[in-house]
């Protein structure tokens, strides 16, 4: 019996793509977030949650807390992805509520296609351009964003998944 599992959350795709290269990688089950039930984790010794950062949270942060609160897995690891870097103080928050330690949080680069996006997202990436603007020095994080709403910003590769397989067959190891 496979004892990883990796569970995501995604909206356009991305974390999906990341989630299923893990889990064939490590030889792991995989499940999108719906078809998941606390119960289910008693069944494996590693968990591995993947989520994109949206307005500065998880997509569906509270589920992933109900359910690694209820089945602290042995071996607990969380990839976010995102267009930049979680800043020290997301982290932070993100960090508040985990069972997690600093070095079994990983960030991957996502996508952003502005011509994808539901009505709701074009409206708020509207409102996050209009904040960029408002910046005299941008961060290579936000000309990125700008760009987005020209083109489609694809910032994701397989190989940013390496440190999180290698962390989890080294303690596979232990
Ligand atoms: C409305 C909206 C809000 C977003 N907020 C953030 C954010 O706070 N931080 C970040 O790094 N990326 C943010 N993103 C970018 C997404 O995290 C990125 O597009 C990611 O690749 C989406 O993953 P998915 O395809 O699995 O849904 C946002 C995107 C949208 C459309």
């Amino acid at each position: 019996m496979t004892s990883t599992l990796v569970i995501y959350t995604t909206k356009y795709g991305t974390t999906e793509k990341y989630a299923t290269q893990i889990a064939s990688e490590l030889h792991a089950d995989l499940k999108e977030i719906s078809n998941v039930e606390a119960n289910d984790l008693i069944f494996y010794d590693t968990v591995i949650f993947g989520a994109p950062l949206y307005l500065g949270k998880p997509y569906h942060y509270e589920k992933i807390l109900d359910i690694i609160r209820l089945y602290p897995p042995h071996l607990f690891l969380m990839f976010l992805v995102g267009a930049s870097r979680p800043t020290t103080e997301d982290l932070k928050a993100i960090k508040r509520h985990l069972p997690i330690q600093d070095e079994h949080l990983f960030y991957f680069p996502g996508k952003l296609d502005y011509q994808a996006l539901t009505v709701k997202d074009k409206l708020l990436m509207q409102g996050l351009k209009m904040w960029i603007k408002g910046h005299t020095e941008k961060t290579e994080a936000e000309q990125e964003i700008l760009e987005s709403f020209n083109r489609p910003v694809d910032l994701s590769k397989p190989s940013y998944t390496i440190p999180l397989i290698n962390c989890v067959t080294e303690n596979a190891l232990k």
